[in-house]
């Protein structure tokens, strides 16, 4: 029988996206590693021979997600830093490797709500994803639809939507039928470049 995949939420749905692209030994990236679920859910994933670097501005994110994967096999690298300086993080010999790097935008679940990301770090947190970014990988993105979300919104949409269609494919999707304004999920798949053809003779 086929498996039934739900797409419930913005979450899950990014949860499936993770499980379908990371296998073991893989190399990932949680951009905004806040409670820990995407970090924990990536390290089961990539298991004891890959990594995820994590990154966060707040320090009990970094706390509550290393107690979170405490029996992780993974080996998981956090950094209390912002994403806007990932591509300096993450070892120059993973550049070019990572499978899959995820934006969960927003303030901290439970936490101080004006410790939120930004539309101008998320850009940049976003073009130094493309710079690490394995040519086969995807990049996933939860916006929100507060008012800085709104102008997140904007701008990741505004990046993505000028990315070179031959190179990567972009979508958008939104649960249309839940009440008030769940959040909007974005995933990018890199395109590997087409084998060049040799001309003999
Ligand atoms: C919605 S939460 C993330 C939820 C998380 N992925 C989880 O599984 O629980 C957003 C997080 O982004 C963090 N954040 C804000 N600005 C950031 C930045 N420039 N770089 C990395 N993280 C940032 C916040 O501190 C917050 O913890």
């Amino acid at each position: 029988m086929v498996e039934r995949v739900m797409y419930d939420n913005a979450v899950s749905y990014v949860h499936n996206v993770l499980g379908a692209v990371l296998r073991e030994g893989d190399v990932a990236v949680d951009a905004t590693i806040g409670n820990g679920w995407d970090t924990a859910l990536m390290a089961d994933l990539v298991g004891a021979g890959g990594i995820v670097y994590g990154f966060d501005i707040q320090p009990v994110a970094l706390e509550v997600t290393r107690s979170r994967i405490s029996g992780c096999l993974a080996t998981v690298d956090l950094h209390l830093q912002g994403h806007e300086h990932m591509a300096r993080a993450v070892d120059g010999m993973h550049h070019g490797h990572v499978r899959a790097i995820t934006f969960n935008l927003g303030y901290l679940p439970g936490g101080d709500k004006d410790v939120t990301t930004i539309a101008e770090t998320t850009e940049g947190g976003l073009q130094q994803a493309m710079e690490i970014l394995a040519p086969d990988g995807v990049i996933t993105i939860v916006c929100y639809r507060h008012a800085e979300g709104m102008r997140e919104l904007e701008t990741v949409r505004r990046v993505l939507s000028g990315l070179d269609q031959n190179r990567y494919t972009c979508i958008e999707v939104d649960f249309i039928n839940q009440k008030g304004t769940p959040p909007i999920v974005f995933v990018v798949t890199s395109k590997p470049p087409e084998p060049t053809s040799v001309r003999i003779g």
